[in-house]
């Protein structure tokens, strides 16, 4: 029976941002008022030049700053009001993942596995996860410090699809990969999609993210300017619509700065 709880309308996002705003203590507005949401099943990928916002509003879901104003919601948790309890459904890849170079993959995992309150796993479960993640048998057994960046950012995959946390943050998890890296990757988000995992992340590869996302947010200046479903997107050249975007963007801060002159 259709209630009013099961409406695809009153899908409670697994990841949203309220007003949420980030002033740095240098004065820089890093964030200004984003609103967006990321359900179960989706994907959103954020877009935007260098210095766009899209790191810092990963760190304010991971309360590793706090908001100036508003809030990121993790399952219907205020990650910085119990940002223990948002951190435990949250995993999360950074685009230079800090791993344990002496330790080889196989302990990273352990390690970190253990670390994340999760002791059941076998050293088969280790294996089958960083084959999934695409690192071949014989890298299992070698130490961090002699891996690639790619491989490091496939380990820091192993490890948060171990977590099996319902929702799950990427800052520009694609960059340190090879275009074939980067297709295996891309397929591994949407087995994880189809899993009914919430995906956010960022990235400045847009054929990526045209490929892979239910929804691209394009940032600028710490401003959601533009917010595309799929569908928006059939037929559409999103590196135009990017550049338009930002163009866009351009052309009124020059207005605002010859109003400026003008008036002084
Ligand atoms: N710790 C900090 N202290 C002061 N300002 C910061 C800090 N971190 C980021 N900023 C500023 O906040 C703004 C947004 O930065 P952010 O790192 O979120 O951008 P980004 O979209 O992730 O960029 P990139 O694509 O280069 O990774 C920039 O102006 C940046 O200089
Ligand atoms: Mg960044």
């Amino acid at each position: 029976m259709t209630t009013p709880e099961n409406t695809p309308e009153t899908i409670q996002p697994m990841m949203a941002t309220r007003n949420l705003s980030k002033r740095y203590e240098d004065g820089v507005l890093a964030l200004d008022s984003l609103d967006l949401s990321v359900n179960p099943g989706q994907i959103y990928a954020m877009l935007g030049g260098n210095g766009a916002g899209k790191t810092t509003t990963i760190n304010l879901f991971l309360n590793f700053i706090d908001p100036t104003e508003g809030e990121a919601i993790v399952d219907g948790i205020i990650t910085h009001q119990e940002p223990l309890k948002a951190k435990a459904k949250i995993a999360y890849v950074s685009e230079n993942v800090m791993l344990y170079p002496n330790f080889t993959a196989l302990q990273n995992l352990d390690y970190f596995s253990h670390l994340g309150g999760k002791t059941s796993y076998s050293a088969e479960d280790y294996q089958k996860v960083l084959l999934r993640v695409g690192l071949q048998e014989e890298a299992h057994d070698k130490k961090l410090r002699s891996y690639s960046k790619g491989m490091r950012q496939k380990c820091g995959i192993a490890i948060a699809i171990l977590k099996d946390a319902p929702a799950i943050l990427l800052d520009e998890p694609t960059s340190g990969l090879d275009p074939k890296a980067g297709m295996e990757f891309i397929n591994l988000l949407q087995d994880l999609r189809d899993e009914g995992k919430a995906i956010l992340m960022s990235t400045h590869d847009i054929f990526r993210a045209k490929q892979v996302a239910d929804i691209v947010g394009i940032m600028n200046a710490g401003k959601l300017v533009a917010e595309k479903q799929r569908e928006e997107l059939v037929g559409e050249d999103l590196e135009k619509l990017y550049v338009e975007y930002m163009t866009g963007y351009m052309d009124t801060a020059v207005q605002a700065t010859d109003a400026s002159v003008t008036v002084g």
